[in-house]
């Protein structure tokens, strides 16, 4: 038994990543597996064809979708080569599976076994699968890089002949993995870091990379050990001693987020008006409605005294690394599917029911059912807000 394993080129033309590298070609043949790949998927991951070892090159993404059993993906792929899979395919990828209730009801409709890895549950045993901390470790990366390069002042202290100057402040909303990387980074730069979440467990974490925890006296958690949203009443005291954190930093980077919903407005138009001159700030949640007045994704502003950057796709800035966390991430969430060379999906295990999106012509995501309106919501659970961008749209 064998089966046939296909990458297209994604449906995104700014995509640089690939979810292949040559290690994991090679683990997939070890498992039985022929790699049917799509010409062109590889090459801004600064991978050749001579790299990835035998596999069937095809020419176009409906060529690789249909003649696949299952299918890898980072973001969704186009509803035209949605339409190309056969039922039975599984697509196992970044699915951004919050955008779209057409896309989600025609993975279901087609029959497709879609498993949406924004969706895997963040447990212990399935860190080695997780995208999200994966490629939100490059993002914080990136965040504090962009942050340092536009910063009007040196990030570390510097002393020359004439004098010194004192090191930038950076102050870090939402120590996640993205932001835990960010304030790391800020730190090895040499900068002043403060970190600041509404999880109370990020405060030993914060402090931990020597950075100073901002307390506001607001703690908030929800499923899953994610964040929830903030009542009215939590919102206005972590606006009260935010704002004065906010208004002595030299840079300021947001990475908070809550899933299935818009990413939380933390920081006020009066917030950014009253920043210093020349702050800059990185807004991580750029692509899900941003957590900071002003932001627009993809673009860099001036709002009063700040220059906002809205970042998108993050991670694809380094293709290199981030293909291959993010192939082995998706190595070690197929392979357990398959025995002998066969593919079986075992939905008693936790991790693969928790991340399917569709599953034999249903939606099978009682989250993504509920946020976009696709199921009956069950009593005790209220309908989430507005649909968004899938979080963590990897
Ligand atoms: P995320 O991308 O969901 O959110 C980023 C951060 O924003 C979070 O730390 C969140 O608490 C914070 N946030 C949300 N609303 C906020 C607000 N109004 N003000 C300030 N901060 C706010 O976070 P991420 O990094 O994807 O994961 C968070 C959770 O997942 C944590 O509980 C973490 O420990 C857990 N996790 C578990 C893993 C595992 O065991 N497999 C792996 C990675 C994370």
């Amino acid at each position: 038994m064998g089966f046939v394993l296909g990458i297209p080129v994604s449906a995104d033309p700014a995509e640089r990543r690939t979810p292949i590298v040559p290690d994991v070609a090679n683990k997939l043949r070890s498992l039985g597996a022929t790699l049917l790949i799509q010409r062109g998927a590889t090459d801004r991951a600064h991978l050749t064809e001579f790299d990835l070892g035998e596999v069937t090159w095809a020419a176009t993404t409906e060529e690789v979708i249909a003649g696949s059993d299952v299918v890898w993906t980072i973001g969704p792929p186009a509803p035209e080569a949605l339409a190309a899979l056969r039922r039975g395919t599984i697509l196992i990828g970044t699915l951004a599976p919050f955008a779209d209730a057409e896309r989600v009801r025609a993975l279901a409709a087609g029959g497709v076994d879609s498993f949406a890895m924004e969706l895997l549950p963040r447990i212990s045993r399935a860190q080695s699968m997780d995208i999200l901390s994966s490629q939100g470790a490059a993002s914080g990366y990136q965040c504090a890089l962009i942050a340092a390069a536009r910063c009007p002042k040196f990030f570390p202290m510097l002393t020359y002949a004439a004098g010194t100057v004192r090191p930038a402040r950076v102050l870090v909303i939402g120590a996640g993995v993205a932001g835990l990387q960010a304030i790391a980074t800020a730190k090895r730069l040499g900068a002043i870091v403060e970190g600041y979440d509404v999880r109370p467990e990020t405060r030993e974490q914060i402090e931990s990379l020597g950075a100073k925890f901002v307390d506001t006296g607001v703690a908030a958690v929800g499923e899953g050990g994610y964040a929830r949203e903030l009542t009215e009443a939590e919102k206005g005291a972590q606006e009260a001693k935010l704002g004065k954190a906010i208004a002595q930093c030299d840079v300021l980077i947001t990475t908070a987020a809550v899933p299935g919903k818009r990413a939380p407005r933390i920081v006020s138009e009066m917030m950014v008006n009253a920043m210093r001159p020349g702050a800059v700030v990185v807004d991580m949640a750029a692509e899900q409605g941003g957590n900071v007045y002003g932001t627009v994704a993809g673009s860099e502003v001036r709002v009063g005294p700040a220059h906002i950057v809205g970042p998108v796709n993050l991670p694809s800035r380094m293709p290199v690394h981030t293909s291959e966390m993010f192939a082995k991430n998706l190595y070690n969430f197929t392979a357990p599917m398959v025995t002998d060379g066969s593919l079986a999906i075992d939905l008693t295990d936790e991790v693969i029911a928790g991340t399917a999106l569709t599953l034999d012509g249903a939606v099978a995501s009682p989250l993504v059912a509920r946020v976009l309106g696709l199921g009956q919501p069950s009593p005790e659970q209220p309908p989430g807000d507005q649909p968004q961008a899938g979080r963590g749209d990897a």
